[in-house]
């Protein structure tokens, strides 16, 4: 095992020697990634890529961006899947409306978030650059610890997030210094509260250290292995603790979490579609163009969008209902309802996800039978 020589690989010519300024924090690419299989999350995941899906009616997706945008990155890779990459690509576009420079970069399979890496090899040359897990959305965005990377100048930074139940996740020690000495996947006995968060800050010494690594038991080529591996090198790993929210909008209920936590932080009172005078909506609601309210209480936080009919019915607080919803003589709360959704009479919904297209309807008039058509991997609680 030659782990322990340090290889110091070149940086580029134009970067030998000079001090890390502004003109360099300018030079980081950042690496999104957008692929993955999404199982968690089917149905949905079956016709939209998770990323793609929406919290408070906006694309996770959505908010990376604005995050990468906010740092003042321009270069962009993003990792696409055959499966959703057409989908993710017709989001972002050139990316023009983010003002960066967009490459996509196909991997073929889901082979692990080094192997990620590994493939956008190309795009990242010698460059530094921020990873983002295209499904993870963080309250403060990544701008100061892209200060802090540039002032420390570490061979790696990784964010980090006091959490209430470490053994879950990958979990990171530190030394009296802060330097990273050692990480954990899904430790039974933590040596800190510290998670591993899906945003790092990496050196092309990173490209060394995933060289050396091999799949885990899962088949994956695991950058948390790949970290572990620098650290073993002898290079230097910070840490960023995060002091706001992280959210990892992998499964229904961190899904449903995220919308809670996103429609308190920005939903604002904005009635730009039509509430008749039988209606009441108090609070921070949104009503998006050519949406109405007609005979009914929507208490918020809570986001109506673009042409949904809410009728005779209750929206209770963080629901986000997408566009062109119907919603007839029911009363919903907590939950999601997407694009093109109908429902009627459906008299108590909680902490839900309705997909697109999707129909509920409360059928009075045979014997109380339930009549499904569901889509592969569905879940009912009745
Ligand atoms: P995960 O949530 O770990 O993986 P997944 O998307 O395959 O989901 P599931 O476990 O439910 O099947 O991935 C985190 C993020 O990284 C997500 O946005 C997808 C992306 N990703 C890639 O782009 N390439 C990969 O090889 C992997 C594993 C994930």
């Amino acid at each position: 095992d030659r782990s322990n020589l340090v290889v110091r690989l070149p940086r580029r010519p134009d970067n030998i020697g000079t001090p890390r300024n502004d003109l360099m924090e300018m030079q980081m690419k950042a690496l999104i990634l957008s692929g993955g299989k999404g199982t968690r999350l089917r149905p949905l995941t079956y016709t939209t890529a998770k990323q793609l899906v929406p919290v408070a009616n906006k694309p996770i997706l959505g908010y990376v961006l604005g995050h990468i945008q906010d740092a003042g990155i321009k270069d962009v890779g993003v990792i696409i899947s055959p499966e959703t990459g057409n989908e993710v690509r017709n989001y972002i576009g050139n990316g023009k409306q983010w003002g960066i420079k967009v490459t996509y970069i196909l991997q073929a399979e889901p082979a692990g978030l080094a192997h990620a890496v590994k493939t956008a090899r190309d795009f990242l040359g010698y460059d530094d650059f921020i990873m983002y897990l295209g499904d993870n959305l963080l309250h403060h965005g990544v701008k100061d610890a892209i200060k802090e990377f540039n002032r420390q100048s570490p061979d790696a930074l990784i964010f980090l997030k006091e959490v209430d139940n470490p053994q879950q996740f990958g979990v990171a020690k530190l030394d009296r210094k802060g330097n990273v000495v050692k990480l954990i996947e899904k430790p039974a006995k933590p040596p800190s509260n510290l998670a591993l968060v899906g945003v790092y800050i990496f050196t092309a010494r990173i490209h060394d250290a995933i060289a050396r690594i091999k799949p885990s038991f899962r088949g994956e080529l695991e950058i948390t292995d790949a970290i572990q591996k620098l650290i073993s090198m002898g290079c230097k790993v910070k840490s960023e603790i995060l002091s706001g929210w992280w959210l990892d909008t992998g499964k229904k209920d961190d899904l449903l979490q995220a919308n809670t936590i996103v429609l308190d932080e920005y939903i604002k009172r904005q009635i730009k579609g039509n509430v008749d005078s039988r209606s009441q909506v108090n609070g921070r609601v949104t009503v998006e163009k050519g949406a109405s309210v007609i005979n009914s209480i929507v208490r918020g936080p809570v986001i109506i969008g673009k042409g949904s009919r809410i009728k005779d019915s209750f929206i209770g607080p963080f629901t986000s209902i997408g566009d062109n919803v119907t919603l007839l003589g029911s009363s919903v709360e907590h939950s999601v309802i997407l694009n093109n959704a109908f429902l009627s009479g459906v008299e108590r919904l909680e902490d839900s996800i309705v997909g697109k297209n999707t129909r509920v309807i409360k059928n009075s008039i045979r014997h109380k039978a339930l009549r499904l058509m569901l889509g592969d991997d569905s879940t009912v609680e009745v």
